[in-house]
């Protein structure tokens, strides 16, 4: 008795242990055999009603003349041998108006850190000559405060509305700044725009102005470290005699380009070339794909930052947190009477905190 329902116990186990392996083989075969195109209809590459809808622009330099193309090549390195004694140089040549423009593609997104970013950055790049600021906002309708910061730092602009697809929005690691860079890639395609370089510079990251005259002549791809990336506190090429051999980073996670966002720049006559290059709605890959997609080799990479051993770029974040609602029960005419009035109300503007009577 006892023995016989062991066997049957033994039995259920082996039924079950064929039963899981075979299912396993299942999945294993389905796969490897699955049709390709099911990534395309995952990260499509070509989305339906994809539009280019452009809220703002102005091609005209209103910012005055204080700068120029190259800053001197001072590192910052502290000399052992003497003090520092480095004369204030003037910073800046003439521009001629030749050298290539630089298209800074910056993805945005309202929250209550907006206005501030773009104010922080947008100071950062009126010290930069021939520069084109692509930003890119993740919004269905064109952001009228957006507008009033940006077209006051006199750089020639371009504020695109770029939605993140609502499909993409709801997943737990949403690709964050996606469809903002293909607007900006698609805004520079209709625009025959074959000349220059272009730049994904994120508005949450630090860049210091010696990497624009670094980026400004790439020839192909141009690639330097990023600074407080992942666990190794960077993101660099490796580099020996001038070449790149390989890659440093924390996350290599299978990628062929494990870079990040920040540390590439491709000329737009190197990008002309691959007509159909774009980036994936696939958080974590952005990089490797749209650098896959423009058929990149080893050889073709430009080291720059002397060599990547500086840091020219940051990979700064912001601590974000939610808006408060801030009751205030004095009447608003009264309130209007006080700067707190028009104060509060500029505030919910930019959507740094709501105003409310009984809340
Ligand atoms: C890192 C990389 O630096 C990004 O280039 C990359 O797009 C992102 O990861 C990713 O793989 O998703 P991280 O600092 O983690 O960026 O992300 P955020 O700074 O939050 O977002 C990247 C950019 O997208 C920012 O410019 C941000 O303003 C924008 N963004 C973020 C949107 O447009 N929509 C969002 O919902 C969130
Ligand atoms: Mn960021």
């Amino acid at each position: 008795m006892f023995t016989s329902r062991a066997c049957i116990v033994l039995r259920q186990r082996k039924v079950f242990f064929l039963l899981v392996a075979f299912i396993f083989v299942l999945l294993f075969v389905f796969g490897s055999f699955s049709n390709p195109e099911d990534y395309e209809k995952e990260y499509p590459l070509q989305l339906e009603n994809e539009q280019l809808v452009i809220c703002y622009e102005s091609n005209t330099d209103y910012r005055k003349s204080l700068y120029a193309t190259n800053l001197p090549d001072i590192t910052d390195e502290p000399s052992t041998t003497q003090r520092n004694n480095h004369q204030p140089q003037a910073l800046q040549q003439p521009v001629n108006g030749t050298e290539p423009v630089i298209y800074f593609v910056t993805p945005t997104y309202p929250r209550r850190e907006q206005i501030a970013e773009i104010i922080r950055l947008g100071q950062t790049l009126m010290h930069v000559p021939r520069l084109h600021w692509i930003v890119a906002d993740d919004t269905t309708s064109c952001s009228d405060v957006l507008n009033r910061h940006i077209r006051k730092f006199g750089i020639p602009y371009t504020q695109l509305a770029s939605p993140m697809p609502e499909m993409y929005r709801a997943r737990k690691n949403a690709p964050r700044g996606v469809a903002n860079r293909r607007a900006a890639l698609n805004w520079i395609r209709r625009n025959q725009k074959k000349t220059g370089v272009l730049y994904f510079g994120d508005d949450d990251n630090t860049f210091d102005l010696k990497l624009f005259s670094e980026i400004r002549y790439t020839k192909k791809v141009s690639m330097f470290p990023v600074g407080l990336i992942g666990d190794y506190g960077i993101s660099s090429p490796i580099v020996r005699n001038g070449r790149v051999e390989g890659f440093f980073d924390s996350w290599p996670a299978k990628r062929k380009w494990p870079v990040d966002m920040a540390g590439f720049a491709v000329s737009l006559e190197y990008l002309a070339l691959s007509p159909n290059a774009t980036m994936p709605f696939k958080a974590g890959y952005e990089e490797d794909e749209f650098l896959k997609s423009i058929g990149l080799k080893l050889e073709d990479i430009e080291p720059k930052a002397r060599n990547c051993t500086e840091i020219l770029v940051w990979h700064t974040q912001t601590k974000s947190s939610k808006s408060p609602t801030v009751r205030i029960s004095m009447d608003r005419q009264k309130l209007d009477k006080l700067n707190l009035g028009a104060l509060l109300r500029r505030l919910e503007s930019m959507g740094v905190n709501h105003i409310s009577e009984s809340e």
